[in-house]
């Protein structure tokens, strides 16, 4: 199956079409923010399920009710998805818990009026690349990544879904007023999580006792997130999501790309995100 089959392009990027309808769509453009919402933004495979299990831990003061008996997507539901349409997020009491894969220009006009809390996770591309490659390989709604170096085209070009790593990360860290966005990295959360963990609590203005800090870390290390059924994509059906192909929740470290990319391969990456990002000042953990 091809782009053609499986996407739709919405402004200028390809979304799953099977969780994308056009009701979704417009519901996401007509969404209504709360100032107190905390909305999770990343590109996909940028640590998105993490910060899903992170940040209610953090808001419910470290009690386990809502990442053991609701499933991520519904605990932390994306705004653009079709479930969110199902999920009376209207009457959810604050402060509410929201996902977007969306790009920062692309988010709702209420976003920029109400401006609420945003954490936004990044991780480096190579790596988002290995575990795409892994991941689009074990789904039916995502086209199958065929050879290594044609997929490597197409995600250094954005035509995958959500367009590009290099104008998503731009344009969130681009946004207009900053004061409401928390940038954090995958890889700052895989060296000292419990240091990440600490400084989410801050941004969300949740002071914790170090013992609820200690738990919701550990809680949240990969291999005890990875036996959490609510957490590990394992209620979706394997024809959608075949995890005997590639878990979820696969290796969960950083560099991988290592073992994934060829010399060439990643010397033509490093040359493409050298120009695509020559004019980006953040300084990035893996650069
Ligand atoms: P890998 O495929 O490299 O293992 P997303 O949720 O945005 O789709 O990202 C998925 C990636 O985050 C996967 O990367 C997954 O293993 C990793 N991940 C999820 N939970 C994690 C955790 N608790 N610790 C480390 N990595 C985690």
């Amino acid at each position: 199956m091809t782009e053609a089959d499986l996407y739709t392009l919405y402004k200028g990027v390809y979304v799953p079409t099977v969780v994308h309808t056009p009701e979704s769509l417009k519901y996401f453009e007509e969404f209504k923010f709360r100032p107190d919402d905390v909305l999770i933004a990343t590109y996909p495979k940028s640590g998105t399920t993490w910060m899903q299990e992170v940040v209610p831990l953090i808001l419910s003061g470290g009690d386990p009710a809502s990442v053991e008996t609701l499933h991520n997507w519904d605990r932390v539901p994306w705004l653009e998805e079709k479930q969110a349409l199902v999920l009376n997020l209207d009457e959810r009491p604050s402060p509410r818990m929201l996902t977007t894969h969306f790009h920062y220009d692309m988010m709702p006009a209420s976003f920029f009026k109400v401006k609420p809390k945003v954490i936004y996770v990044m991780r480096n591309p190579k790596d988002v690349f290995t575990s795409s490659f892994h991941y689009f390989s074990s789904t039916s709604f995502l086209v199958k990544p065929g050879p290594q170096s044609e997929f490597l085209h197409k995600f250094l070009d954005g035509k995958v879904i959500f367009g590009s790593w290099f104008d998503h990360v731009k344009s969130w860290l681009n946004a207009e007023d900053k004061q409401h966005i928390f940038y954090i990295s995958y890889e700052e959360m895989t060296k000292d999580l419990k240091d990440s963990v600490t400084r989410i609590a801050g941004f969300l203005e949740k002071p914790l006792d170090a013992e609820v800090i200690e738990s919701i870390t550990n809680r949240c290390l990969f291999k005890n997130m990875k036996k959490n059924k609510m957490s590990n994509y394992s209620a979706v059906p394997s024809e959608f999501m075949d995890q005997t192909k590639s878990e979820f929740l696969r290796k969960g470290v950083a560099g991988d790309w290592k073992n994934q990319l060829t010399v060439a391969e990643a010397e033509r990456f490093d040359a493409v995100y050298k120009e695509k990002m020559k004019d980006v000042e953040y300084t990035f953990v893996w650069d």
